[in-house]
């Protein structure tokens, strides 16, 4: 009894500080009536969890969709027009600029349905359900198996039921860890995969502020693009065709599918105003350890900061040097470029918010918790220390892993091109059959194809020269890829020999010498190709890896298993959301300005002046089309202007996103559209790790901005036709 009592007691003791906050939190569709609705609700949402996500009937989740597996988007028409950013765009725009038509620098706009551009890589996948698969999942475990056993049961079970799921159906199901393994759920998709691009903005204005502005507030940039899924004629998912036809409502309930479109919403944001966000946010490590954000600021931010600055000054040089190579090299440079900022920014903010310190506290409650009875000591008494140890041994190896996957697997495009290439280039070596030959070929034709589109040789060249003798130089020789061991031998170490080498003579640095390879191929020089020693030592010590760290991996699975499951049994009262992990969320939140630093107040909104205050003519950055100007300086807003006559561009908000948001939809308390979010800000670069709530902000185009470039700039008025305008009052 007593000790019952002081578990209570303690229980509401550490309960309290740590009680989640209404704005963080990534939640899940299925428990918005049970966790959130009341919520909600008290926060200004004039719609019910039935009107959110339901299986019955078409809810608010029908618009929104995961945009290629890697963004967000939305349907903002009746007829499949989706709304995303003009960086989840910025692939497919790139892959249909040159250098004269250069999409990416003048913008996109299909002024009917005939010009709208097909896509064959992209996809949007619709959310159908998603149930909770716990029970089923864990009752093919016990204590007793190994984590590697347990870790095989549960991926068994997992392919039984999602081949049950998708037995007669085309649907695509994903069975999913939640709260580090202490749940499953699992979700059912339908992939549409003809996906047309709509239009887009110069990049001057989508990308307004390029990577100065990048992860900031005050921001002013139009981040957003449109295209539209098409299905085939009777409604179902279909590769690109000319018969095919934008996806309805109609074409959706003749096969027994909901569809929503959100309607749009002219009346902007006030501050304190209800804002929620739906889409699809990729990861964060909110239960991360004070081991975890050691880790991270001692050895992997350093050392992504570092290889990601060489990549991206060898890129720059290149592009800035020849137009097509800046328009092959756009997206990948803006990709590293991305996350090469917020890893200095995530240092800063773990560091000025002494997230080290707040993990420690939590793990001190947790430690508390852990032993304040028999019981708890046998169940959870041992995490920390896995966690501890695990750590301890993965830290000698972090630096070397994370070389291994920025600069061998992901630093120059050979390595991973030249891997699979070479694997169907062994099977048409070995087989006889003419028809798989021709097939064979066909596919390398094609693989080839795509990966030459946006192959630039001098530059790869000079990357890899100087990506791997910065490897060799900073990561121990024990964790060396083998091949330079040859490097050293024949070259006398210098990779830029090696290189040179490689680049003039290997069948997988030109698309010439590889057509004329794979119509002849022969093993023996394949085995001698550079590229192939290269890729194929790299790759071996990718999985040599893995399994060299597969004790202490083990230790920090269970760890954290047992740490989070005991951190939710420490605070019964609280509400615990899981980490992201690219599956669909909502949050919720307010309209809100904060103060980034002492005696400064940044406001909730920035408007047209000041994008153009930030104007720079001629800068590759903050320039700005003529036609912009023109249309600033006639300031004819009409219905895009706010209350006072100024047009407002982003807003900021207190909602909980992440990377994989980018493109949601930002929704009002009525669930109209009130603008797309697309970055978090500066001051609390940490929230991955750590959510910040007095600093923490979601950056929005606000969608009458959005409008207004459609409309008055690109003249694409028949796109804001086909949207259900809210004017209000
Ligand atoms: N930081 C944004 C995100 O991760 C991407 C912004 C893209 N803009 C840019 N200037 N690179 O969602």
């Amino acid at each position: 009894m007593f000790k019952r009592i002081l578990v209570l007691a303690m229980a509401i003791l550490f309960a309290a500080p740590s009680l989640v906050k209404a704005d963080e939190g990534m939640w899940l569709p299925m428990f918005v009536k049970r966790l959130n609705e009341v919520d909600m609700q008290a926060a200004g949402l004039q719609l019910t969890a039935e009107e959110l996500y339901s299986i019955n009937h078409s809810s608010l989740k029908d618009a929104i969709v995961s945009f290629g597996g890697f963004c967000t988007g939305e349907i903002i028409s009746g007829e499949g027009l989706i709304l995303t950013n003009h960086h989840c765009g910025y692939g497919a725009i790139q892959d249909h600029s040159t250098v004269e038509n250069d999409y990416l620098t003048d913008g996109f706009w299909a002024m009917d349905r005939t010009e709208e551009l097909g896509n064959p890589d992209l996809f949007v996948d619709f959310l159908l359900r998603m149930e909770d698969m716990t029970d089923r999942v864990l009752a093919v475990v016990n204590d007793e198996m190994t984590e590697d056993e347990r870790a095989q049961a549960i991926d068994a079970e997992i392919k039984v039921i999602k081949a049950e799921v998708t037995e007669g159906n085309d649907y695509i199901a994903k069975v999913k860890s939640f709260f580090e393994g202490n749940e499953y759920y699992m979700f059912v998709y339908e992939r549409f995969n003809d996906i047309r691009l709509v239009g887009a903005p110069p990049s001057s204005v989508g990308k307004y502020g390029g990577d100065t502005d990048n992860w900031m507030w005050p921001r002013h940039t139009g981040d957003f693009s449109m295209f539209r899924v098409y299905a085939a004629p009777n409604g179902t998912p279909a590769a690109y065709a000319e018969e095919n036809v934008p996806l309805t409502k109609e074409l959706r309930e003749q096969n027994d599918a909901f569809y929503h479109h959100l309607p749009v919403s002219l009346e902007g944001v006030a501050n304190d105003d209800y804002t929620m966000v739906w889409g699809y946010p990729g990861s964060t490590d909110r239960f991360l350890t004070s081991w975890g954000v050691k880790q991270m600021l001692d050895i992997k931010a350093p050392t992504i900061v570092d290889i990601r600055a060489l990549k991206l000054d060898v890129m720059k040089k290149h592009m800035n040097a020849n137009s097509a190579v800046r328009i092959q090299y756009a997206a990948k440079y803006a990709q590293t470029a991305n996350y090469w900022k917020y890893f200095i920014g995530q240092s800063k903010g773990l560091k000025r918010l002494n997230v080290f310190g707040k993990k420690q506290a939590i793990e001190a409650e947790y430690t508390a918790f852990a032993n304040s009875s028999e019981e708890n000591k046998a169940k959870y008494g041992e995490a920390l220390t896995l966690i501890a140890e695990a750590y301890a041994a993965m830290d000698a190896t972090e630096k070397g892993a994370n070389y291994l996957s920025e600069v061998g697997i992901r630093g120059t495009d050979v390595v991973l091109f030249a891997f699979r290439a070479k694997r169907m280039i062994d099977q048409l070596i070995e087989t006889e059959d003419a028809d798989e030959k021709a097939g064979l070929i066909a596919q390398l034709e094609g693989f080839a194809a795509e990966h030459f589109k946006n192959y630039d040789a001098a530059l790869d060249e000079e990357q890899f020269a100087k990506l791997f003798a910065k490897y060799e130089a900073e990561v121990d020789a024990a964790q060396h890829p083998s091949f330079f061991a040859h490097v050293n031998k024949k070259y006398k170490g210098d990779f830029a020999k090696f290189a040179a080498k490689m680049y003039a003579k290997s069948y997988f640095t030109d698309e010439a010498r590889f057509a004329a390879f794979i119509a002849a191929p022969k093993a023996k020089k394949l085995a001698k190709d550079l590229a192939v020693i290269a890729s194929g030592s790299v790759i071996q010590s990718y999985f040599g890896m893995g399994s060299a760290n597969a004790e202490a991996d083990a230790k920090l699975v269970k760890g954290n298993r047992l740490f989070v499951d005991g951190l939710r049994k420490m605070n019964p009262e609280k509400n615990y959301y899981p980490n992201a992990n690219s599956t669909m969320r909502t949050t919720f939140g307010k309209v809100g300005d904060y103060v980034p630093a002492d005696a400064v107040q940044y406001d909730y909104v920035t408007t047209l002046e000041g994008v153009i205050e930030k104007y720079v003519p001629g800068d590759h950055e903050f320039d700005l089309p003529q036609k912009f100007i023109d249309l600033y300086e006639a300031k004819d807003y009409g219905q895009y202007a706010d209350k006072d006559g100024k047009l407002i561009v982003n807003f900021i908000h207190n909602t909980d996103i992440t990377g994989g948001n980018s493109g949601s939809p930002v929704i009002n308390a009525k669930g109209h559209l009130i603008g797309t979010a697309f970055d978090g800000n500066w001051e609390a670069m940490s929230g991955d790790i750590a959510f910040e709530p007095e600093l923490q902000r979601t950056i929005s185009c606000d969608i009458r901005y959005v409008l207004f470039i459609v409309d008055k700039y690109a003249g694409a008025t028949h796109l804001v036709d086909e949207m259900d305008l809210i004017k209000g009052e």
